[in-house]
């Protein structure tokens, strides 16, 4: 059985790695025995989260490559790495995203006041990005007739965000989570079942994986309400997400595409 969920001689592409979920996607395919690329923007610094992976399974098997995602030149360029340092990528893990935490009072907006900008770079980076990434990398899996992409979305795109979960942040105009993420990441489901019909005859596999609120950061009356709204009672934690990731990624899935795994405790079956 343990061969089903075995990934050595694969070479995984993970985009977002240096924030919070990125590290446990490419810790988990290392540990399967992937090769990892791992992609970010320039900018972002490399987290000690991600520090402790490269110290702990050196550069052989993990690259570190920056571009961001709305970049068409710079992912080409990072594809060439990934197949000159690791060889042909054949499993993506669509994982970079943004989301907008409270800004505080004034920084904040009306739904009706919202601008369009801030709708536009939600919607590049979630959702327009994610295609591009697909486009570059996933065009090699197709050419190689094999690859798994996983593409990560969220509880938000099945359900409207609660915003009582934020009424106890004080500010006029009062926070609300913005309502391009949820449209972003319906999207993204949506794009992953075209993905799926149309790659299926080229032995390309694309599904989603929506976690629900995974704990981190999050102040502890935001916790307490949204354990509460959560069937299971508590968020999810970084070990309820590899097994989810594996199972997408290996042969363990390899009659499943096209659907949307959701890993939230049963907060969408309420
Ligand atoms: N954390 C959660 O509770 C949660 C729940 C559901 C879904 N998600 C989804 O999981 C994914 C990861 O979330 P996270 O909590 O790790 O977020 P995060 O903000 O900690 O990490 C996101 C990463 O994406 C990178 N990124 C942002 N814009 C980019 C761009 N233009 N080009 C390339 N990289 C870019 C950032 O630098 C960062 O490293 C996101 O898609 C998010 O929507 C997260």
């Amino acid at each position: 059985m343990r061969d089903l969920f075995r990934l050595e001689g694969e070479v995984a592409v993970v985009t977002g790695a240096l924030g919070r979920l990125g590290p446990i996607w490419v810790e988990t395919l290392l540990e399967a025995g992937s090769a990892v690329l791992a992609c970010d923007r320039p900018a972002a610094p490399v987290s000690e989260a991600f520090q402790r992976i490269q110290a702990r399974f050196g550069e052989t098997n993990l690259k570190l490559i920056r571009a961001d995602v709305r970049d068409r030149t710079a992912l080409e360029a990072g594809c060439r790495q990934c197949v000159e340092a690791l060889g042909e990528p054949s499993i993506l893990v669509n994982n970079a995203g943004i989301d907008r935490p409270p800004a505080g009072g004034e920084k904040e907006h009306r739904l009706e006041d919202i601008p369009f900008e801030q709708n536009l770079e939600i919607l590049e980076v979630n959702t327009l990005g994610l295609f591009l990434v697909t486009q570059v990398f996933g065009r090699q899996m197709v050419k190689a007739g094999r690859g798994a992409i996983i593409n990560i979305g969220s509880l938000y795109a099945s359900v409207s965000p609660d915003n009582r979960f934020y009424d106890h942040i004080r500010g006029d105009p009062p926070f609300l989570k913005p309502p391009a993420y949820g449209a972003s990441k319906a999207a993204v489901v949506n794009l992953t079942k075209y993905l799926a019909t149309l790659w299926a005859p080229y032995g390309v596999r694309v599904n989603a994986l929506s976690p629900g609120g995974v704990l981190g950061d999050q102040d502890e009356e935001f916790k307490r309400k949204f354990c509460h709204r959560v069937p299971m009672g508590r968020m999810a934690t970084a070990s309820d997400l590899r097994g989810p990731l594996l199972f997408l990624s290996s042969a363990a899935s390899a009659y499943v595409t096209g659907i949307e795994l959701i890993v939230d405790g049963g907060f969408t079956a309420w």
